[in-house]
């Protein structure tokens, strides 16, 4: 399958605009294929940390934390966002970024160099597929290159089959899960823990990370990055330019989808989950 751009139209008629690398649908990245395949034959840093989750999960929110952990401050930082973004990212890109870093992708596990699996660490993240399909589209129709105009009802008809940018949430998160099992170098982190604990969880990926940070430092951190700080902060992952007003501060709740699901869509998806998690036990948290 070639990067060329490519389109997914929706039972009304209205189209999102994507391109495909290793056959998923991506949002249309420019080089993103050129992107994915470098990243695929690059080697990181031993130190390097990675931050992997289907899109709309809390990835920006999470990546902060990190790295603050990392730089030992709780400060908003002073970083070109962006290029931490592997879909985003040359390898050349990636590698003129200062050391230690902290990197993000909403890539599939065939995307990542084995060297990487083996050796780093990955910390992985995963949310209510229901609120995460209410926030995925409330991203794309704010996102300038997929160019999405149409309403809630017709995009959930693509999110339930997995036809929307970055493809099947079962079978993003199914396939990490079940690599990562019994795995060291992965913790999985859900975006509901976050939100109800936020200094439980720094404190979580301090330790998986093994960075002595004190209690005080989670706390702060845990301050720094809460949603309201965050929004009015407009921490962007991507400037303007690149991705237009993108929701990455929409409204940051667990629960949003009961605004957004009818009766109708909500047994529908109660039963795919039934049918797709029947022998799965991933984190995450559903039943809220
Ligand atoms: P909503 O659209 O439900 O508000 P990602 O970074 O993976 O694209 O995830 C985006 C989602 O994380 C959005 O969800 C966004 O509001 C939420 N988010 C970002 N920062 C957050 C924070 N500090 N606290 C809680 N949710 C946050």
């Amino acid at each position: 399958m070639s990067e060329e751009v490519s389109k997914i139209v929706d039972s009304d008629g209205n189209h999102m605009v994507v391109k495909y690398a290793n056959g998923y649908p991506f949002p249309s990245f420019e080089k993103l294929k050129d992107n994915l395949d470098e990243f695929k034959n690059w080697t990181p840093k031993p130190q390097d940390v990675f931050l992997f989750a289907y899109p709309s999960s809390g990835t920006h929110w999470l990546w902060e934390v990190t790295c603050m952990l990392i730089e030992g401050k709780a400060e908003r930082l002073q970083l070109e966002k962006e290029h931490y973004m592997i879909e985003n990212s040359s390898s050349k890109t990636l590698d003129n970024l200062k050391e230690p870093r902290v990197l993000n992708a909403h890539v599939y596990i065939e995307q990542v160099p084995e060297c990487l699996l083996e050796n780093n660490k990955i910390i992985l993240i995963s949310r209510n597929p229901k609120d995460t399909a209410v926030s995925w589209y409330n991203h794309n129709v704010a996102d300038l290159e997929t160019d999405y105009t149409g309403k809630f009802p017709a995009f959930y008809e693509l999110f339930r089959v997995g036809n929307v940018p970055n493809g099947d949430w079962f079978n993003y998160n199914k396939t990490w899960w079940e690599w990562s099992k019994g795995r060291s170098n992965v913790l999985w982190v859900t975006y509901e823990d976050a939100k109800s604990d936020l200094k439980s969880v720094t404190k979580q990926i301090a330790k998986f990370l093994e960075i002595p940070a004190s209690d005080e430092l989670c706390q702060a951190i845990a301050q720094e990055c809460t949603f309201k700080k965050m929004k009015a902060e407009k921490h962007n992952l991507l400037p303007f330019e690149l991705r237009g007003d993108m929701s990455f501060y929409r409204k940051g709740q667990v629960g949003d989808w009961k605004n957004w699901f009818t009766v109708a869509q909500n047994e529908d998806f109660d039963q795919i989950w039934d049918e797709k998690m029947k022998d799965c036990d991933l984190p995450v948290q559903f039943t809220i």
